[in-house]
């Protein structure tokens, strides 16, 4: 059993921000990586349609006899977690905007989180908020556009640096000292943001807390892969292949895949 993939989904390529950090924490193991591109963005979808989606990609990753499931949706996790822990019996990790280091952190009370509206509307999110952020300013903001852009290969455009100005301005005003990212997609911006932001701002993203989180769950059901055999790298997308090559700068040869 040990020897089965780690498989992960994601609306699309943003999930490979963590796939990324699972394999290079990882490196014996045997990863399954679908991106349902053809249904991106999730994050303007209902509830109802990201559940259904996300069962979908349980249901396929599953019938690949992969061991555990890695949602690398922020919008998936906080819409759907629940529902896929309580219907497949296999361990599942999530990813969660990482609300609770920032307010327990930020020195200027004043926190920004860009996220999704499916993940920013949804209750496991405002749960969260309420658990770990009173008395903290949680500047929300949706990324409305930014998943398109980067799906389209157009992370370090002239649009998206227009985009990405406009979300961070409002920020910027209440004296945020913490961004967090709360799309896997994110990570690919913060070369940019890096660039944009003053430099008292710190960015959170979480996809190195997740790899961990996957190492310990699978120490703890004892399903970590010994082998120090090369390790199968699938990685699958049901839209634009060369973009999933392209954000994985061709280290990984991805395909195509109808699901
Ligand atoms: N990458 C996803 C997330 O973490 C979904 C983005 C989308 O499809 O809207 O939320």
């Amino acid at each position: 059993m040990s020897k089965k993939p780690i498989g992960i989904f994601d609306s699309g390529i943003g999930g490979t921000s963590i796939f990324k950090e699972i394999h290079a924490l990882l490196p014996n193991e045997n990863c399954f990586y679908l991106a349902d591109s053809k249904n991106a963005p999730y994050g303007d979808k209902s509830k109802d349609q990201i559940l259904q989606l996300s069962i979908k990609n349980t249901e396929y990753l599953i019938a690949k006899e992969c061991k555990i499931i890695v949602v690398a949706c922020n919008t998936a996790t906080t819409n759907a977690i629940n529902y896929l822990r309580e219907n497949y019996n296999i361990p599942f990790i999530g990813i969660e905007p990482a609300i609770k280091p920032a307010a327990l952190n930020t020195q200027t009370k004043a926190v920004g989180i860009l996220a999704t509206k499916g993940t920013l509307s949804s209750q496991l999110f405002h749960k969260t908020t309420d658990l770990y952020a009173s008395g903290i300013k949680v500047i929300e903001q949706v990324g409305e556009g930014i998943v398109p852009l980067i799906e389209e290969d157009k992370v370090g455009t002239k649009e998206m640096l227009l985009l990405l100005e406009k979300y961070l301005e409002p920020m910027l005003k209440q004296n945020i000292d913490y961004l967090v990212l709360g799309c896997t997609h994110y990570p690919y911006l913060i070369p940019m943001l890096t660039k944009m932001l003053p430099s008292t701002v710190k960015i959170i993203d979480s996809g190195l807390a997740v790899a961990k989180q996957t190492q310990s769950v699978l120490s703890a059901h004892n399903l970590l892969n010994d082998s120090e055999a090369k390790p199968n790298i699938n990685l699958f997308s049901n839209g634009n292949v060369a973009v999933l090559n392209s954000i994985l700068d061709h280290k990984f040869n991805a395909s195509f895949l109808e699901f």
